[in-house]
């Protein structure tokens, strides 16, 4: 079988590499893709949001199956866009993936099925909005952009000052275009964060090994956000017990109320979750493998990825074999550029990536990076997630650091403390 998957990321080179170990499958391709995919297969010179160009090249090539990595391309249609030409692809359709590319939209949705979330109010006007702020306690608040907005779209806010400010900032300045025109405003829920990701094909759920993400910059989870500065599973948090309420309290019914509102949900069902006082609470959904998460969850699947991709693709999830899983944890460090999260120069040498390599139990995903004149070098903010398996987390976390330590560039730098959360679960 010849798979093509969609993206450049971290997410995109797991996928790549995990779905290459596949016996049926012949050959990987990836669109764009970075210098890691270039090792599991073929790099494709067409970007992720280029459906059209992306549907040609499936034909002519005669891809097999199509799994796509980022929510541009699904928000903007690309599942359909595939099903129409007749080929086979992962992922939900536009209206499913609605989930992520609006925010009211997958409120309503939790509200409908009684999912557990945090209280909310969507406004298009300021007045409107600054009114019910106005007329509520002085409490911290949290305000969502509705639609996609890069990451950048949500503002959690301390207090009544600070939310009328954002909502400011969205409906009256515009400060995310269309994305921000309709705002959510919501209640800020305290805990502990973790990643759900399951397989859906519309009905049957599989859902993935628990993982945690590390969104803040800095050490001991200060500074701006981020795309996610590092993961590991499983997250000690989730036990058994906790998984169950997950799978009875919040996918199943968002599974049903999708397929009953007439947009059922076939690919990944991302829920990111708060661990409250009250039980698991959903902060979004997302319709994709989390970046870095798939990155540690995919390289502790024993298990052929292909067979359940291609199942929950054509609806058949049913009859997939369970998921076998490595019961060792897996640390994934991100190493980035200087000065990401914001504005950061590339093109800088990467060294000591063989060394790296070399390292038992490690895996070395790349992200930004390219091939120049035979060297790779870096090529986006967050430039490789390294991962590795131990014993157990402490080992994990210690194999993940001494691949770091081998890898070099100007200005890298990576968190010290990915995985420390959870020794206070353990
Ligand atoms: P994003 O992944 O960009 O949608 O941002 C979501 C992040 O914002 C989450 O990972 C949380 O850290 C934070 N967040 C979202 N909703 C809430 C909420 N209701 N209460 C507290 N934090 C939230
Ligand atoms: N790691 C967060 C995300 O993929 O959205």
């Amino acid at each position: 079988m010849k798979v093509l998957v969609v993206g450049s990321g971290g997410r995109e080179h797991a996928l790549a590499w995990k779905l290459r170990q596949s016996s049926r499958v012949s050959r990987v391709y990836c669109a764009p893709g970075n210098a890691g995919t270039a090792d599991e297969g073929t790099n494709v010179d067409i970007a992720a949001t280029d459906i059209e160009r992306l549907v040609r090249f499936a034909k002519s090539e005669g891809i097999d199956l199509t799994v796509v990595g980022p929510e541009a391309p699904l928000v903007a249609g690309i599942v359909d866009a595939f099903q129409d030409a007749g080929l086979t692809i992962f992922g939900p359709t536009a209206a499913a993936a609605r989930l992520e590319g609006s925010k009211s939209f997958a409120k309503q949705i939790m509200r409908r099925a009684n999912v557990p979330t945090a209280d909310f109010r969507t406004f298009d006007d300021p007045e409107a909005a600054a009114a019910f702020l106005q007329s509520r306690e002085d409490q911290p608040w949290v305000v969502k952009a509705d639609g996609l907005a890069a990451g950048k779209g949500v503002t959690v806010c301390r207090d009544r000052a600070e939310a009328l400010q954002a909502v400011r900032r969205a409906l009256v300045e515009g400060a995310f275009g269309e994305a921000g025109r309709t705002v959510v405003i919501e209640e800020c829920l305290q805990g502990e964060e973790a990643s759900i990701l399951a397989i859906v094909d519309g009905t049957t759920i599989v859902p993935l090994e628990s993982s945690q993400d590390h969104k803040r910059a800095y050490d001991g989870d200060r500074g701006p956000n981020t795309g996610g500065m590092g993961a590991y599973s499983p997250c000690p948090l989730i036990d058994d017990a906790t998984m169950d309420e997950i799978a009875g309290r919040i996918l199943v019914p968002t599974v049903h109320a999708m397929r009953e509102a007439g947009t059922p949900f076939r690919g990944v069902l991302y829920a990111g979750l708060m661990m409250t006082g009250q039980g698991p609470k959903v902060l979004e959904f997302n319709v994709r493998f989390g970046d870095p998460e798939a990155q540690p969850v995919l390289m502790r699947l024993q298990s052929d990825l292909l067979p359940v991709l291609e199942a929950a693709a054509r609806g058949r999830l049913a009859d997939a074999a369970a998921l076998r899983w490595d019961p060792r944890p897996a640390v994934c460090v991100v190493m980035a550029s200087e000065g990401y999260p914001g504005a950061y120069e590339t093109g800088f040498p990467i060294r000591g990536l063989e060394e790296a390599a070399r390292l038992p139990n490690v895996k070395v995903f790349h992200a930004g990076t390219a091939r120049r004149n035979g060297e790779i070098v870096t090529a986006g903010g967050r430039v490789l997630g390294v991962t590795a398996l131990g014993e157990d987390l402490a080992d994990a976390k210690l194999q993940a650091y001494r691949a770091v330590k081998c890898i070099r560039w100007k200005g890298a730098w990576c968190r010290k403390d990915i995985s420390d959360k959870a020794r206070k679960w353990l």
